[in-house]
């Protein structure tokens, strides 16, 4: 199993909406049994919660569900667990590196520098804007995608 974590500080925003927009294009291509995906966050704020109201109506507008997530920490574990760490920001990359015990890891990188943006995932729980994110994090999963299918010859 290929198994990819996206990270974000609150896990109820920007995470939760790459989780689920990535498991659903996943589903798309028939390859669940291949590729599964998590999410996690950097604080403790939320740990339990749902995800933000904003990222749940988003995504049911492009028929999407989030039943059953919760928001959980980032753990130790996690870096031997997945083979692709995803930060939505800058400021994420430091604080896996850091909860990771720097491990400095090419497994480890920031979702839109995987597109032409190379730039961070706005914030919607700062910005309201869930549909820039939302397009953003379209583009960043299509993008991850197709880097996971060509790295295991998918
Ligand atoms: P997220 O957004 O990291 O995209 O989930 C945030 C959610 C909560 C907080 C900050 C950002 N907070 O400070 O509680």
């Amino acid at each position: 199993m290929i198994r990819v974590l996206f990270v974000c500080l609150g896990n109820i925003c920007r995470s939760p909406m790459a989780e689920a927009k990535m498991r659903d294009l996943v589903a798309q291509e028939n390859l669940s049994d291949k590729i599964e995906v998590d999410s996690a966050a950097t604080s403790t704020n939320h740990i339990g919660e749902p995800p933000h109201h904003g990222t749940q109506e988003k995504l049911r507008e492009y028929g999407i569900s989030t039943t059953g997530m919760e928001a959980r920490q980032l753990k130790k574990g996690d870096f031997e667990q997945f083979e692709y760490i995803v930060g939505m920001d800058d400021s994420n990359i430091g604080n896996i590196n850091k909860m990771l015990g720097n491990p400095d890891s090419p497994k480890i990188f920031r979702f839109l520098d995987l597109t032409d943006h190379k730039k961070d995932v706005p914030d919607p729980y700062y910005t309201g804007d869930f549909q820039e994110t939302y397009d953003l994090v379209e583009e960043g999963c299509q993008a991850l995608l197709q880097k996971i299918k060509q790295e295991h010859m998918l």
